[in-house]
């Protein structure tokens, strides 16, 4: 049975807002944001004058856009918005789509700005969000074009506000120098920077778990943890993002977003108050806190893989240079495995080990909190050896929750132990409604509240930690190969048998 604590005040619906989506007819918008949209409406979250605005440079009416939004949520993502029969409702929807419209026009002409400026005269609020859901090589030109249009000045009356999703950057100068163009026509107040992990409600119960259950706060140190283990393991491939992929690569596409925000989730120290500044600052310092490694000590402590051919289920599958758009003697990584270190006073000595890969065995991203070893005297005449170490999982995805895996006594006369586990499942507990994982992260960017998103520090300190490691493999690119449907190449795994530890089993 559960027992719910609310906030006091109920969530309320967002302010009314007029939110452009540059990018209309990308993916995001269609797979994401539109269903996100629906559920939030459906939960009552919006404002009944929302405006929806789609920007992009192909010609089509408000009516048509707001139909081809409808035919692709009904046809491709209906599980995202719907259970069983009932899926898209058509009075819901209709709802939403009488405030969706649409602008023709080139992010790069100015005319389109005026066009938006028009559209925010004639909404009857000031109140704008611009979310750049586009190439990430438009988010300067056209945050700029938005400052010398004169859109992002906000009045006590009306907020504006910019929405970007990574990549912020490739490295730690092009980062800063993003961040440079976005601070230079608004304020950090404005900027909202997504990682999508930071939408995942398993992410965001780290936080509640920790710091609202004190037990928590008795071993979450040196003193009792030996080492951490944070995995994202993807069964997918590169699929169609061959072109996107060759220059990016495992760790730029997962490290410094998606697996330090676990990092920081994990290690952080309680913030203060649980509020954008309080939050991101702790998650900055803890993110600050990583060693650099001299590039010696990076070309040590890091594995670089790819997949070649393999099988899965008796299905043969590509190797990475067989993908499309993908050079036949490529070097970029597909998987990537790092040790890193906290040199700071909660976490001093232990080592974080951080592992993500495209086509390995199974989707699994979970954090593993290893335990230190009990002084076993009392058992020395056990299978001690044979024991498994005790550890906590916090499972992200999939098959959500958090499972302890201690030690107990084997029923029987005789003192044998085994590894048992107590768990929590999120299906077990809670009615999850089909959702996007966006949801939270756009009602609080209406509401404006920061604390989900990535603050210029956060973004920055993540590169400078990943930085010794792109310039280790500058001078280096040669790369492990792993078959595709295996856990990594061999390396990863003498990359923890060296510091007499192994990785968990995946699945
Ligand atoms: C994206 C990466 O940011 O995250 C993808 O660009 C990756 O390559 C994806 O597949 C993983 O997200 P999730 O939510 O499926 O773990």
């Amino acid at each position: 049975m559960t027992h719910t604590i609310r906030r006091k005040s109920k969530a309320e619906p967002a302010p009314p807002t007029t939110l452009f989506l540059f990018g209309a007819h990308g993916d995001l918008v269609k797979r994401l944001l539109m269903p996100a949209l629906y559920n939030l409406s459906r939960d009552g979250l919006l404002d009944d004058n929302l405006r929806i605005v789609g920007v992009d440079h192909n010609a089509i009416t408000d009516d048509a856009f707001a139909q081809k939004l409808e035919d692709f949520i009904r046809s491709e993502v209906a599980a995202k918005v719907g259970k069983g029969d009932q899926m898209l409702d058509p009075a819901l929807w209709a709802k939403l789509a009488k405030g969706i419209s649409y602008v023709q026009g080139d992010f790069l002409d100015d005319s389109t700005y005026s066009a938006l400026a028009a559209k925010i005269a004639a909404s009857g609020t000031g109140n704008a969000v611009f979310y750049l859901a586009t190439a990430p090589r438009f988010f300067s030109e056209v945050v700029r074009r938005l400052g010398s249009a004169g859109l992002l000045e906000e009045t006590p009356e009306a907020f504006r506000r910019v929405v970007i999703e990574k990549p912020f950057g490739s490295d730690l100068q092009t980062a800063e120098a993003l961040n440079a163009c976005l601070l230079k026509v608004m304020t950090e107040k404005q900027i909202y920077r997504i990682d999508h992990y930071l939408g995942k409600e398993t992410v965001q119960n780290i936080l509640v778990s920790r710091f609202s259950n004190s037990l928590f706060e008795a071993f979450w140190n040196n003193h009792y943890i030996d080492h951490v283990q944070i995995t994202a393991a993807e069964t997918v491939g590169v699929e169609t993002r061959g072109s996107f992929y060759e220059h990016t690569g495992a760790l730029r596409d997962m490290v410094p977003n998606h697996l330090f925000q676990l990092l920081a989730m994990v290690a952080m120290e309680p913030p203060a108050a649980f509020g954008a500044d309080a939050v991101r600052g702790e998650k900055a310092k803890v993110v600050g806190a990583i060693r650099p490694w001299t590039v010696e000590e990076a070309r040590a402590n890091s594995v670089r893989g790819q997949y070649s051919a393999g099988e899965r289920d008796g299905q043969p599958l590509n190797g990475y240079r067989e993908e499309p758009n993908v050079s036949p003697d490529s070097t970029t990584e597909t998987y990537v495995a790092l040790k890193v270190m906290i040199d700071n006073w909660r976490w001093v000595g232990v080592p974080f080990y951080l592992r993500t890969g495209k086509r390995m065995s199974v989707r699994d991203t979970e954090i593993v909190i290893c335990f230190k070893p009990a002084p076993y005297a009392q058992f020395r005449d056990t299978e001690v050896d044979e024991l498994q170490p005790t550890y906590l999982r916090i499972q992200i995805q999939p098959n959500e929750g958090m499972w302890f895996d201690l030690l107990a006594k084997r029923p029987g006369p005789t003192l044998n132990m085994a590894n048992i586990e107590l768990g929590f499942a999120y299906k077990d507990f809670f009615e999850m409604q089909p959702s996007t994982g966006y949801e939270t992260l756009i009602y609080d960017c209406l509401t404006g509240d920061q604390t989900l998103f990535q603050r210029a520090d956060n973004i920055e300190n993540g590169w400078r930690a990943v930085q010794p490691f792109l310039d280790a493999w500058q001078e280096d690119a040669s790369v492990e190969t792993y078959a595709a449907g295996e856990d990594g190449p061999k390396a990863a795994e003498d990359l923890l048998t060296r510091d007499g530890r192994v990785w968990h089993g995946l699945g």
